[in-house]
């Protein structure tokens, strides 16, 4: 077997993994399994093919989110590095190394990195000019201006001048053109592929590769400059050598280059273009690909934690079977376009794929088998099944990525060839062959085709439902279920039907599923143990009173002009209306939350909001920066008294 490196983004810890950090996990595993397809039975040292994935940990973002739990940010990390780890079991993910940007076996080869760049002469430090929004910490150029201000939040931004460390990366930019013309299959699906080309005909700037510590301390350090730690994409992508032990290990000299660095689209540039330009400076070869699936939705709307839509991939897996999700996930959207996700539809691709389809045909043939064959397999057909050799072939194609298949249209001819054995066995209607003693050889011949073609179907499908084709090499008295040649099934071995290999969901199950992951919040089954935000020192009763808390109904709501966070709202407290200015606007269109019953301050002093008078203060929890305005659960009048 040629040894296979396949690898997934290592993500960001400040997020909690979603719908689409499974979606590169899985399709990761998939394209695992099919090139080591006994990988879960075997000890790690035997495996010719290595699966990474793991953390992205350094950064703006997990210092900022580690800030707002108040948290020291290495135990921000950890826990939450381990929210990743602990989800990929659930859905059956035989990653063979997990990587973390803070672990010193990485940190040092970043720097090895670093250290080889310089002297090289391909670092140099020079002056950084621009403009600079503090409460961002993000870096704008004069164009990227609005009105002046910072093109975010609309806040004043400072000019600065500061020196930084840059890659020259635009020595590489025809050498990579180069590469990706002569290389049709190197950046995948081919819309990716124009993607870069368009983007490499722009002339390439060199890459700011550090950040001063006074403003980011969260990094690994420069080996050539203590105050500076390295810009953390820098830092990531070296992930992908770093954990090989580069350049000397025994690892590195097996797996690089990188079979596939799998990635959604979101990343392509930093991959196709910073990653490989790093890659030549190094003088390492590139990845053979890099293949840049599309986005997951969920009701046409991208999904992210702000927006609190956020389908959890836990609670998927446990609801419906980690199996069944995998098979969804890939089944559901061509690899490389973007889709959307809905409960309605992952039900629907289970029962009418697993349930109806292939379950059935496999039931279909056992029963067969066990009624006219006293449950032996029977002697082995002279024919093979009409078309079988030429589904394999296709099958093949997806799940190597020959351009433009996919894993998507592996599954595909999987189906196909379902269809295609079912047709087979109305054609040859063996209840009619069993009723006649002269059809026996035929019946035979009947059988052990269509059993031979539920096996195969179990082979392609066994990358993405490894429990399943487990389940049915038991049911056909195998040991596992084999290779997609023709012909393994022994006569005489005894099979037996049994329970159905995928349940069908009924009605009430489905509307149990919707309610579980219609999305409204992250990865519950997976959240961490210690609070976000530690807790507050004791206080008495009599503390407590001191806050007039009551309920509160909006009457009206709008927008604060110039702020892109805060709404100006009339609230009804019963005995009088009030004026509150809160900072929801983006968690809150002011159309949702007229109407609603809220909890607020009655006894906060006023205060001045951009302008706007204040008068009280709602209660929202505050999940990690999502703001979720706090109520009463059932209706009460304005102004009642909450303790
Ligand atoms: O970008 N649909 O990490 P990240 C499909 N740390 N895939 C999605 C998705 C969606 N809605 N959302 C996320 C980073 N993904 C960097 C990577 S690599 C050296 C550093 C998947 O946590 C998809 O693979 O933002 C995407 O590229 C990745 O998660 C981004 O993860
Ligand atoms: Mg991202």
């Amino acid at each position: 077997m040629k040894r296979f490196y396949i690898t997934t983004p290592i993500y960001y810890v400040n997020d909690v993994p979603h719908l689409g950090h499974a979606y590169t996990t899985v399709a990761a595993d998939v394209l695992a399994r099919y090139h080591d397809p006994q990988r879960d039975k075997k000890d790690k040292n035997d495996r010719e093919v290595f699966f990474l994935t793991g953390t992205d940990e350094h950064g703006q973002k997990a210092e900022q989110a580690a800030k707002k739990t108040g948290e020291p940010i290495q135990e921000y990390v950890d826990r939450h590095a381990k929210v990743f780890q602990d989800l990929w079991p659930k859905l059956n993910i035989t990653n063979d190394d997990f990587i973390r940007t803070t672990e010193p076996r990485h940190t040092a080869k970043v720097q090895l990195a670093l250290q080889t760049l310089k002297d090289k002469r391909l670092i140099y430090a020079a002056d950084y000019e621009g403009w600079y929004c503090v409460p961002d910490e993000r870096f704008w150029t004069e164009k990227d201006l609005k009105e002046g201000n910072c093109p975010d939040c609309g806040r004043k931004v400072d000019q600065i001048r500061e020196k930084n460390y840059f890659f020259r990366m635009s020595d590489y930019q025809k050498r990579l053109m180069e590469h990706i013309i002569q290389n049709p299959d190197f950046i995948q699906p081919p819309s990716r592929r124009n993607e870069v080309l368009g983007f490499l005909q722009k002339p390439l700037g060199d890459l700011c590769i550090s950040r001063p510590k006074s403003r980011l301390p969260w990094g690994i350090e420069l080996p050539f400059d203590h105050e500076y730690v390295a810009y953390v994409w820098f830092d990531a992508l070296v992930n992908y050598i770093s954990v090989l032990d580069y350049p000397d290990g025994k690892n590195f000299k097996t797996y690089w280059p990188a079979s596939v660095h799998l990635i959604g689209k979101d990343i392509l540039t930093t991959h196709a273009v910073y990653w490989s330009a790093m890659l030549m400076a190094l003088e390492l070869p590139l990845p053979e690909k890099i293949f840049a699936h599309g986005w997951w939705t969920v009701d046409g709307k991208k999904m992210s934690k702000s927006l609190g839509n956020v389908v959890a991939p836990g609670a998927a897996a446990e609801a419906v079977g980690a199996d069944q999700f995998r098979y969804f996930l890939m089944r559901e959207v061509p690899f490389g376009l973007d889709g959307d996700f809905s409960a309605a539809a992952l039900v629907s691709r289970i029962n009418v794929d697993l349930a109806n389809n292939i379950g059935n045909l496999a039931s279909r043939v056992l029963s067969m088998i066990e009624k006219y064959r006293n449950s032996k397999i029977p002697a082995k057909s002279k024919e093979k099944a009409v078309d079988w050799i030429t589904y394999i072939i296709k099958y093949r194609n997806g799940m190597q990525l020959v351009v433009p298949s996919t894993p998507y249209h592996a599954l595909d001819h999987m189906i196909a060839f379902c269809d295609d054995t079912n047709r087979f066995i109305v054609e040859n209607a063996p209840w009619t062959l069993a009723k006649n003693e002269a059809d026996k050889e035929k019946l035979d011949d009947v059988l052990y085709t269509a059993a031979e073609s539920v096996r195969i179907i179990g082979v392609m499908f066994a990358p993405f439902m490894p429990d399943a084709a487990e389940r049915l090499a038991k049911k056909l008295g195998l040991a596992n279920i084999g290779t997609l040649d023709w012909g393994e099934l022994e006569p005489g071995t005894a099979v037996s039907a049994g329970e159905p290999l995928f349940p069908r969901i009924d009605e009430n199950k489905a509307k149990e599923i919707e309610a579980m992951l219609t999305p409204k919040t992250g990865e519950p089954a997976a959240a961490p143990a210690a609070p976000a935000t530690p807790l507050a020192p004791q206080i008495t009763i009599d503390d407590f009173m001191k806050v007039d808390l009551r309920t509160a109904r909006v009457l009206h709501a709008e927008p604060v002009p110039k702020s892109n966070k805060l709404l100006k709202l009339k609230v009804d407290l019963g005995f009088e209306q009030r004026q509150v200015v809160a900072g929801i606007a983006q968690h809150y269109k002011p159309e949702d939350i007229t109407g609603k019953n809220v909890v607020m301050v009655a006894n906060l002093k006023p205060a001045t909001l951009m302008g706007v008078e204040s008068h009280g203060m709602l209660l929202a929890a505050n999940d990690e920066g999502r703001l979720v305005l706090c109520g009463t659960w059932e209706t009460v009048q304005g102004g009642i008294k909450v303790k």
